[in-house]
Parts: structure tokens; C-alpha cells; sequence
């Protein structure tokens, strides 16, 4: 079926029927849907990447000065992560699972909103890691947010492992980093496993994360995708609600509501 280019009324009825037909809804998220909460995304015009640079993982490793800057930046953002409430369309997921219709959350985000909002974490696939949580590169060991961010505020700019001596890092994915394995491969099982993938708030241009809509439309999956504006997937989708997550999703998801 091509891509029905409806009044988002209509989009969102026929959206509504696919939820409540399907069994096995996998959700996936970016950054998109916790503006609401008041964390920013990374491509708008005032997102992350518009004020600040990236630091490559290889750089992280190599070089204080870049691992300084990385950790500045976590301390600069960990207020309106730490602070952030699940918004409506947070909730609008929850109530799919609790309509035992969400069979994963996989999402690109960092600040746990989707753990915060009642989705038990064993069905929430964090493809980017988290920065809830540091951890380290030598022994693994992992130390709160809140801890780490503390010991940088106290003067350690690049704080070390106190166990081991080792660099720690946020436990986000940073870019040229290797993704959490286990999490890819079960985001991939569930992608090539369900009935129906709700892709909300992502750009969709970061791989492997972007291919997970496609791997799920080619196992004979439906695909929506809700967000402010296109994506390269657009064209793949079965439906495209450009709009506010906020004002879309709860109606989509609303099981409550008649008709
Ligand atoms: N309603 C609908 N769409 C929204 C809203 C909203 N309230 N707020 C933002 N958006 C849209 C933006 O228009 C944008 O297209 O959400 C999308 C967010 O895209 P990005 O900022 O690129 O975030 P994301 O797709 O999660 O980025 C993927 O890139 O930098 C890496 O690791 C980072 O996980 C991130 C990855």
C-alpha cells in the first residue's frame, strides 16, 4: 500500500483501527518524544548537535581534552534529564502495554523515560545505552549519574574509575562506538516478529538504529511513523502523521475512547 497522505484526522481513525487489530506492536522512539518533557532533541534547530560538538568514541579514548569536553556537556544536560517527567505520549505507549499489545519499546533514548513511565526496562531496548548511569571502560564497573556528575562539579573534569584506575565514560553509545549487542540483536528479533512498528520522534538517519522500520515492514509488518517532520523512511511507511507526538499519539493509542 502506498503512503496515504490523509488529513491527520482521518490518518489517526485508520491508525487507530491497526492498533487495535494488532497483537505484537513494537514501539520505537527518539529523541522526538521527550521534547515534551523538556530534554532536547539532537536535530532541531536548537537541538544537541546545533550547540555542541560531537566527541567520536576514538577521541574519548585518546585524548583528555576531548573527554573533558564530553563530560562537560553530560553536566550542561543532566539537569533536564534528570528532571524530566513522561509526557502524554510516554503514556499514550504505557497504555499499549498495559493493553498487552507492546511486545518491545526499542528507543535511541538515553534519559529512561520509558522505564519512568511504567514499561517494565525487560522490554525496553536501549539501542544508545543510557545517561542515567557511568561506566567503565576497564572493568565495567558502573556508578550513578548523579555520582559521576558530583565528581566533575567537585573538579575531577575526567573522572577515573575508583575501582580500577579506567576512563569512565557516560554509558551512552557515542558515535564510532559499538552498540550493546544483546540489545541490537533482541531490537532486531523483536523488529522481524511484530505485527505492527509505531516509529515516533526520530529523524531516522542514524544506522543501525534507522534500518530497525524497514526490517519490520519487509517481515510483513505495517508501519507508521509519527513525526514533526519527514524522514528517509517516509516513503516505506504504510502511514505518516506529521505532528505533534503530544497531540497524535494519546488519540492513537487511546484505547479508552470509543470508536
Ligand atoms: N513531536 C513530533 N516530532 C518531534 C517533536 C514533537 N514534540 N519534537 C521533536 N520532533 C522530531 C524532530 O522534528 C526530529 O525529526 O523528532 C525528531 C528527532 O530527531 P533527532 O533529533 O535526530 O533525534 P533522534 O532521531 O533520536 O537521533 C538519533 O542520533 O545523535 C544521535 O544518539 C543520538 O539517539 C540519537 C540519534
Amino acid at each position: 500500500m502506498g503512503v496515504l497522505r490523509q488529513p491527520v484526522s482521518l490518518q489517526v481513525q485508520l491508525a487507530r483501527k491497526w492498533i487495535k487489530a494488532a497483537s505484537r506492536i513494537v514501539g520505537f522512539t527518539g529523541a522526538g518524544i521527550s521534547t515534551e518533557s523538556g530534554v532536547s532533541d539532537f536535530r532541531s534547530p536548537n537541538g544537541v548537535w546545533a550547540r555542541n560538538r560531537t566527541v567520536y568514541f576514538q577521541e574519548f579514548i585518546n585524548n583528555e581534552e576531548d573527554r573533558i569536553e564530553a563530560w562537560r556537556q553530560k553536566v550542561e544536560s543532566w539537569p533536564e534529564m534528570r528532571d524530566a517527567k513522561p509526557n502524554s505520549g510516554h503514556m499514550a505507549l504505557v497504555e499499549l502495554y498495559l493493553a498487552d499489545k507492546l511486545s518491545a519499546m526499542i528507543t535511541q533514548n538515553i534519559e529512561r523515560l520509558h522505564q519512568r513511565s511504567g514499561i517494565p526496562s525487560e522490554i525496553v531496548f536501549e539501542l544508545h545505552g543510557t545517561t542515567t548511569e557511568a561506566m567503565c571502560l576497564t572493568c565495567g564497573d558502573r556508578i550513578d549519574m548523579k555520582e559521576a556528575v558530583a565528581r566533575v562539579e567537585g573538579g575531577e573534569k575526567a573522572p577515573l574509575c575508583r575501582k580500577c584506575g579506567g576512563l569512565l565514560k557516560p554509558a551512552t553509545v557515542s558515535f564510532g562506538q559499538p552498540m550493546p549487542e544483546r540489545v541490537v540483536l533482541a531490537a532486531q528479533q523483536a523488529a522481524e516478529s511484530c505485527d505492527l512498528f509505531l516509529a515516533v520522534g526520530s529523524s531516522l538517519v542514524v544506522q543501525p538504529a534507522a534500518s530497525l522500520p524497514v526490517i519490520a515492514k519487509n517481515a510483513g509488518a505495517k508501519l507508521i511513523i509519527v513525526n514533526r517532520e519527514e524522514t528517509p523512511v517516509d516513503s516505506a511507511a504504510d502511514l505518516v502523521l506529521h505532528g505533534e507526538i503530544g497531540d497524535i499519539l494519546p488519540v492513537m493509542a487511546g484505547m479508552t475512547s470509543a470508536g
